[in-house]
This record gives structure tokens, C-alpha cells and sequence, in this order.
């Protein structure tokens, strides 16, 4: 894909820079990265080898949290920062556990969006919008959104590595608590961010992802359990990735651990 670019690429690509999503596909193992994106994974792996593995446990989350959503019995989702379609994509696992699951998946990186829209052309449970999550009302007044998901139902809002790239100058926690607002009572807010851990090495990885088109805004604790504010955590709470409702233990937990999972409940009758 370095020379040749494939016809769904759009034009107005940004090859110079490496890419959150891009590089996140490259070490999940996905094919929609460029030499750009590809390079960094590997100077990220450098300086945190554990990069990967905590990048695999917030997909792990991912899943589970979609399996409890489902289990609780949400049918619509919609998943912002959703990324490029990779193994486990949110449809797939919602679809398993109760077909007919719809599901929105929003993007801001063109990329990622014209990869879902070929993948999805032919499902109809599901949509693809590109757009910034913190404009909240393009995301709540587009055609996927308006059509899928209703909003007078529970429906699990997804918010999984994202956050920690949206810096708090473009107002996070505001566009965040206006997702909540619009959720019904027994609705969900699927959250895992990036946590600020004080390691010398992660703060050459901040400074990397800072030369790249998608610069990081890791936070504390609090400032991420913020972002839950307006609903009630289900157990186990805010907590490392893989100490949420673990299922399987295939891996060794990536050591340090860097990524908060935790799902809040709105509260209310439905
Ligand atoms: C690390 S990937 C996470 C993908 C997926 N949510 C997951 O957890 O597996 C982060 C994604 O968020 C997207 N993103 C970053 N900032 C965004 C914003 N302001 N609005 C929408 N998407 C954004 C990136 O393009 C990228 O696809």
C-alpha cells in the first residue's frame, strides 16, 4: 500500500504524518496503514514493547463490554472513534449475541471510514458517518444516526482509545455529557482511555504522538471517570483493561498497564 494506493484511498489522504488509527491497525495485524504509520508502530514498539498487548486487552475490553451490553439487552450502538474494521469489529460480536443488533460507526480519519463503508455496504443494520465526535449534533443529525439508533430506547454510546486524542482545549468532557443527555435510562457509555502512569517512556510516546496527525491527551484517573459522570459504573468500576470482567486469561497482562475500561449505566426506569 506504500506505492500503489488502492482505489477506495481517499485523495485527500495525509501520507505524511502517521495516524492514530492507521498505526493501531498496523499492530493489530490490519493492512490499512502506509510506511508512514508502520515506521512509528515500530519506534513505539521500541520504546514500549508492550505496546501491542495493550492495544489487543482494549480490544479484548471492547468485545466484553459489547457482550454485556447486549446481555443487558441493548440492540443499538453507536461507536465513535470506531477505527479501521478489524477482528471483532462491534457489529460482529453485537450481531452474534442478538441478530438485528444496529450499529453506527463514526470516524473523523477518512481512511477508516471509507474501509467500514465497503465493509458494510451490504448490511443494513449498520451505518458509517465521518465526522468529529465533539460535533455532537453532526454526529446525532446524520442519516445512520437518524435511521438506527432511537434515542427514546437504551443504547450503548462507545467510546473505546479515543478520548485520549481529543485534547482538553476541544472540550471533551462538554461533547461527552451532551452523548449522555441524549441517552434514555438504562442506556450505556462504554469508555477506555489512556491513563497519564508518570513513566519516563510514555512520555516519549506522548512526545512521538505529538509529530503525528493525531497528538495524545492522556489523563488521571479522575479526569477520565469524569467522562462517566451522569451514569453509574457497573462493576468492577473504572479499571485496567484486563481486570475488566476478564473471561479468558490467554495473555500475561501488558506490565505497566496504561488503559482505564469502565461502563456506566444511566440510571433511571427505562
Ligand atoms: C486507537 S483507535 C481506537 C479504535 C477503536 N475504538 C478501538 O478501541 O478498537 C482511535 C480512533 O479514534 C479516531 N478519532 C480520534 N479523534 C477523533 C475525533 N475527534 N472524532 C472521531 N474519531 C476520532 C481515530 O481516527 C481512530 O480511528
Amino acid at each position: 500500500m506504500s506505492t500503489e494506493l488502492p482505489e477506495w484511498v481517499p485523495a485527500d489522504i495525509d501520507l505524511q504524518r502517521p495516524n492514530a488509527a492507521r498505526v493501531y491497525d498496523y499492530l493489530l495485524g490490519g493492512a490499512c496503514n502506509f510506511e508512514v504509520d508502520r515506521r512509528f508502530a515500530h519506534k513505539l514498539l521500541e520504546t514500549a514493547p508492550e505496546s501491542e498487548a495493550i492495544l489487543r486487552h482494549n480490544r479484548a475490553f471492547l468485545g466484553r463490554a459489547v457482550r454485556f451490553c447486549v446481555e443487558q439487552g441493548v440492540r443499538q450502538f453507536l461507536d465513535l472513534g470506531s477505527g479501521i474494521p478489524t477482528v471483532g469489529n462491534v457489529h460482529e460480536i453485537a450481531q452474534r449475541g442478538a441478530p438485528g443488533c444496529r450499529v453506527v460507526y463514526v470516524d473523523n480519519e477518512p481512511i477508516a471510514v471509507a474501509h467500514s463503508e465497503l465493509m458494510l455496504e451490504h448490511d443494513e443494520n449498520t451505518g458509517v458517518v465521518l465526522a468529529d465526535l465533539l460535533d455532537v449534533d453532526t454526529v446525532l443529525g446524520s442519516e445512520p444516526v437518524r435511521q438506527l439508533i432511537d434515542f427514546s430506547r437504551p443504547v450503548a454510546v462507545i467510546l473505546a482509545a479515543v478520548l485520549h486524542f481529543v485534547p482538553d482545549e476541544a472540550g471533551p468532557h462538554a461533547a461527552v455529557a451532551r452523548y449522555v443527555e441524549a441517552m434514555a435510562p438504562g442506556s450505556f457509555l462504554v469508555l477506555s482511555h489512556g491513563a497519564d502512569t508518570g513513566q519516563e517512556r510514555y512520555r516519549t510516546v506522548r512526545r512521538m504522538y505529538d509529530q503525528s496527525s493525531t497528538p495524545a491527551a492522556v489523563r488521571t484517573r479522575e479526569q477520565i471517570e469524569a467522562f462517566l459522570t451522569g451514569t453509574e459504573l457497573v462493576e468492577p468500576g473504572l479499571v485496567w483493561t484486563t481486570h475488566w470482567r476478564p473471561e479468558l486469561a490467554i495473555r500475561p497482562a501488558p506490565e505497566p498497564e496504561v488503559i482505564y475500561a469502565g461502563v456506566g449505566r444511566k440510571p433511571g426506569v427505562r
